[in-house]
């Protein structure tokens, strides 16, 4: 295979590989047992979202919600490629997701929360009390806060009932949230503070995370102040607290800033506020995802498009009923939390769960032992916590006495031997899964079997969602032909009501990343013209389902989550003895791919694992832990081109013990030889295939 690789052009290499490397794997097939409750059984759907009846198909989205002022436009195209769903129309999406649901569902549970120490207990949320503390809350951010619809607000919080509360109570007066990952660092919130222009930052004391007490507070101290070096000042920190009462920080509040939730809350008991009407397209949040650039993009997400869109899924693809349990172990800092642990499943009036810890604490049998109790019967992760949960504890879901009806894989592909462990051994062989493709962009899904409808293939998402064209494009904008075996880029052909709205703060930077590839006419009014660009190689076999084969640009997916390679490269260059920095994704059998990083040091200084480490912590200070790197490498040069650009898709090859193929053209061959002795060693090594976002990664675009 090594041999046979060496002997084709890089060109190839690719669609040569992906042809040995793919084994058809077998159907699985939705039990009847499911059939019989499943929300979605008519086989009809694709005829009835057939790409003759887009865009009007999507008015059966519009209808899950309720409107104050019907829509009379489903999809206005006039100033392509930014997308307008349901024009004309006004609603509110806190109404949505909680008041509507109030005469029928009042004392049903909206969240149940489950804290880390196993010892606390669980906390339901039902919608009444939901409804008042989104009332409360909302007065609050109104007439405390001074915000209004339109402003945007920053959150820096974990996974408790604080961050949808506050969510919610936003969607309610039409101020545009931005939830920062609460792992991420304190500068990397000050950056988006400063983007977002916020002039408030919601954080809270503490939380648990592994059995430690986390000290959140001080993370917000660094961000306003990150923030006000970039331009924005914040004028009002509120602080939220694990325990009421309590404070778990040790730092500082700062008079006149600094506000304690609990104390400012009291003035607000009972208060009730109305929900803000507002117009379909008016931003509902910002969500910020790395890009190829150094700087985050704040994706704009709207109200109308976006609600009906994951409430569509979560009630036909999720198969969430009212009466069901359903538990996304995502964090909601994150758009998978966003849309399918907040936004969609409440607008479907469901009982969603949210977990403040790690699914491996304090055992690798947490999550079952929450399912049993909880009666959960819907169950969504990503693959690598199945991977992590599967290596610590491969045979514990069968000491639970749980039972789902359907499992959701989403982020990262998921290996064929682990979704067999998923169905078989978290599932009993008795759920569907759901692998859904898409991205922070997107909204919702895309692609994924519908549960009832389609068979499961392992490692495949599937087919496309009803009213989802996607196509595949070679490098020159041809398509890439179902059952051709060959990979290209995956592009959907036609906007969507979940499609983003913009970049927040710079609309030219969505236009050249997302439309502007595959572009036929940029004065074009028509969505014909202009097939968006998704950043990921796939494949589509002759039965039509999408295999996805990871990100095509300098974005590394770890653990579902992305980082771009950029952003890793500027923290490390913060390190002053550090002159040159390249990242580089690299294998990693648990988290999907890691970062890898390459510096080499100013003149004169000598390597140490001291500088080694102040790489870490630079990358840990600026971004967050989830950054971290596998390892660093301290190399004599970075190996380069003639016009000197680093060679970034050679390192990755070294860090993969790949094929890397042709040097001679380099300005410094011999680097390349010094570096992979370095990290391979002197001994022989196998030469490995890799997967094709690690053999694409680096290339000159
Ligand atoms: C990237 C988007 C919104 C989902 C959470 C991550 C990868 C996502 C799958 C899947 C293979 C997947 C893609 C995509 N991805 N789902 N089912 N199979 N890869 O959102 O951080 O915006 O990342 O995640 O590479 O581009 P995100």
């Amino acid at each position: 295979m090594a041999e046979a690789v060496g002997q084709i052009r890089d060109e190839e290499i690719s669609e040569a590989q992906i042809a040995v490397h793919w084994r058809e794997e077998e159907y699985y097939y939705p039990s009847p047992a499911f059939i019989g409750q499943a929300n979605l059984t008519d086989p009809d759907i694709n005829r009835r979202f057939s790409i003759e009846k887009f865009p009007d198909c999507f008015k059966e989205y519009a209808e899950l919600l309720t409107w104050d002022q019907y829509w009379h436009t489903i999809l206005d195209t006039s100033n392509a490629p930014f997308w307008r769903w349901f024009v004309g129309g006004k609603l509110n999406a806190c109404f949505n997701c909680v008041d509507r649901h109030l005469a029928k569902y009042r004392n049903k549970a909206a969240f149940i929360f489950v804290p880390e120490p196993e010892d606390e207990p669980v906390v339901v949320l039902t919608y009444q009390e939901l409804y008042n503390r989104v009332n409360e809350v909302a007065a609050m951010l109104r007439d405390f806060a001074g915000l209004k619809a339109g402003d945007r607000v920053t959150f820096h919080l974990p996974m408790t009932l604080d961050l949808p509360i506050m969510m919610l109570a936003c969607a309610r007066l039409g101020i545009i949230h931005s939830q920062v990952f609460g792992g991420f660092s304190g500068e990397a919130c000050g950056l988006r503070i400063a983007d977002s222009g916020s002039r408030v930052l919601v954080t809270i004391d503490g939380y648990y995370r592994n059995g430690r007490v986390i000290d959140h507070k001080v993370n917000a101290d660094i961000a306003v102040q990150v923030a006000e070096q970039n331009g924005q000042k914040v004028d009002k920190v509120i602080v939220c607290k694990r325990h009421p009462g309590r404070n778990l920080s040790s730092a500082p509040m700062v008079k006149g800033r600094d506000f304690f939730f609990d104390e400012i809350m009291k003035e607000f008991a009972n208060r009730k506020v109305d929900p803000v009407s507002m117009p379909s397209e008016a931003p509902l949040f910002l969500m910020y995802t790395s890009g190829t650039t150094g700087k985050p993009k704040g994706c704009q997400h709207g109200t109308g498009g976006y609600l009906s869109y994951v409430a569509w899924t979560s009630k036909y693809i999720q198969d969430i009923h009212p009466e069901d349990v359903y538990w996304c172990m995502a964090d909601i800092g994150w758009i998978t939390g966003h849309s399918y642990i907040v936004y969609g499943p409440l607008a479907v009036a469901a009982t969603s769960v949210i977990y403040e810890g790690v699914p491996t604490y304090p055992d690798a049998g947490r999550p079952w032992r929450i399912a049993e109790r909880l009666n959960v019967n819907i169950f969504h992760t990503s693959p690598t916590a199945i991977r992590q949960l599967r290596k610590s504890g491969p045979n514990e879901p069968q000491k639970y006495n749980y039972r789902f009806k359907h499992m959701t894989t989403v982020g990262e592909p998921i290996e064929p031997d682990v979704w067999r462990w998923y169905y078989e051994v978290v599932g009993k062989g008795q759920a569907v899964i759901c692998d859904t493709w898409w991205q922070t962009e997107n909204g919702g899904f895309l692609i994924s079997t519908k549960p009832a409808l389609d068979p499961m293939k392992p490692g495949s998402a599937g087919p496309p969602l009803p009213g989802i064209f996607p196509v595949i494009y070679d490098e020159e904008g041809n398509e890439v032909p179902a059952g051709s075996n060959r990979a290209g880029n995956l592009c959907i052909r036609n906007p969507w009501p979940g499609i983003f709205q913009t970049i927040w703060g710079d609309p030219e930077r969505y236009v050249n990343q997302y439309y502007k590839r595959y572009c036929r006419n940029p004065n074009s009014k028509d969505w014909r013209d202009w097939p968006y660009f998704s950043g990921d190689g796939a494949m589509q076999a002759a039965d039509g389902y999408f295999r996805i084969l990871g990100r095509v640009d300098d974005v590394i997916n770890v653990a579902g989550h992305r980082l771009g390679t950029k952003e890793i490269e500027s923290a490390c260059l913060t390190v002053e003895e550090v002159a040159e920095a390249a990242v580089v994704p690299v294998v990693d059998e648990l988290r999907g791919r890691m970062p890898e990083v390459y510096v080499s040091l100013k003149p004169g200084v000598t390597p140490s694992k001291a500088i080694e480490e102040k790489v870490v912590h630079a990358i840990e200070t600026i971004i967050g832990k989830i950054a971290r790197p596998k390892r660093v490498w301290i190399v004599p040069d970075m190996p380069k081109t003639r016009s000197g650009k680093i060679m970034r898709r050679i390192l990755a090859a070294i860090s993969n013990t790949m094929e890397i193929g042709d040097t001679t053209t380099l300005l410094n061959p011999e680097v390349v030889e010094q570096v992979r002795q370095m990290v391979q060693g002197t001994g022989k090594v196998e030469i490995k295939a890799g997967p094709e976002d690690i053999r694409r990664f680096g290339e000159e675009r």
